[in-house]
């Protein structure tokens, strides 16, 4: 309890010497307390600075993903309000499901590292420690049709909080990766729970899945496919500051959605997406072809055409692009 009090009071200041007088008035605890609480935070990682005279700093740089530093940055009504951080987990979509589904909307759940973390189409999402891992119990009724309407908003808002934050241009390969340059950053998996009667959307589990660091020890075809944030930035944002700036914006595409208002986040979506009008491959359930992309629907679904001119309407599924003509 101290050490959470402690905690919050030093991220509050963040990068400022807080005297140890102060925080023991400001707690109502000893200055003995409040030493113990200093050292145990320390040990589980957090950079903390002791000046001379008996202050504390929590340094700028210290990365370490705690409730209160993902919290302090928060603008939002209900998401992340409830949070949990594991140091870690096999995947914290299959943990919202398993553990915390009883949460209220917006429960989030991180973690340092996930052993298992799992991608769409049944691929698993490499997830060592360095990255941000986070799932987000949705309770919206929503009609099934509609269910690729979140994955395009989580979408546009991990591309607003990137490029927020770093200043860089993000793309979008439908449906649900984005990319930097050429290479894939973050990726999306949205899952659904549906009502028996009606066939609605009771709830949903969105998880996001964003790189930061890229280990040298990864699986060379994933460093062959995969980048990560500090690639293209010289002081990539600390975690628990990407992950409150994705709920913020997150919070208001879903209250735009809510609102009717999801052609703004189409259009958003649609000047993300960058393969309009390129050759790809689809990977469905059949064999593979290829078709040249016309544009997306309102309903997020993808519109191509294939080389024999017919058209087609994709739901879901995967496409690749294809070496350009
Ligand atoms: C994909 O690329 O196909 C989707 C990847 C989604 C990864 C995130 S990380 C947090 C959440 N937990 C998981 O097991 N997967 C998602």
């Amino acid at each position: 309890m101290v050490r959470e009090e402690v905690l919050a009071a030093l991220e509050h200041a963040r990068g400022t010497v807080i005297s140890g007088e102060a925080l023991s008035q400001k707690l109502h605890v000893s200055r003995a307390a409040i030493w113990k609480a200093i050292d145990r935070l320390r040990a589980d990682g957090l950079q903390i600075d002791a000046v001379h005279g008996g202050g504390y700093c929590l340094v700028e740089h210290d990365d370490s993903l705690t409730v209160a530093a993902v919290q302090s940055g928060l603008h939002t009504q209900k998401l992340g309000r409830e949070l949990v951080i594991l140091p870690t987990t096999a995947s914290t979509n299959t943990m919202v499901k398993r553990e915390y589904h009883n949460q209220c909307h917006g429960f989030t759940l991180l973690s340092i590292e996930q052993t298992a973390g799992r991608g769409r189409l049944g691929r698993t999402f490499c997830s060592p420690d360095g990255g941000l891992y986070m799932s987000i119990l949705l309770r919206m009724s929503l009609p099934l049709a509609h269910i690729s309407r979140i994955t395009l908003a989580a979408a546009v808002s991990v591309c607003q909080a990137v490029e927020h934050l770093c200043g860089l241009s993000l793309g979008i390969k439908w449906v649900n990766d984005i990319f930097c340059g050429s290479k894939k950053l973050c990726g999306i998996l949205t899952e659904a729970s549906i009502e028996g009667e009606t066939g609605a959307v009771d709830s949903i589990v969105l998880g996001i899945g964003v790189n930061l660091h890229l280990d040298a020890s990864l699986p060379e075809e994933i460093r062959k496919i995969a980048c990560a944030l500090d690639e293209f930035c010289s002081a990539p944002p600390r975690r628990a500051v990407l992950a409150s700036e994705i709920l913020n914006h997150l919070e208001q595409n879903l209250n735009l959605l809510n609102a009717d208002q999801f052609v703004s986040i189409l259009s958003e979506y649609r000047s993300r997406l960058f393969v309009l009008g390129k050759t790809v491959q689809v990977l469905g359930d059949g064999a593979p072809y290829s078709a040249i992309v016309d544009d997306i629907n309102f309903d997020g679904h993808l519109l191509v055409h294939l080389p024999d001119g017919s058209r087609k309407t994709l739901f879901s599924g995967e496409i690749s692009i294809l070496p350009q003509k």
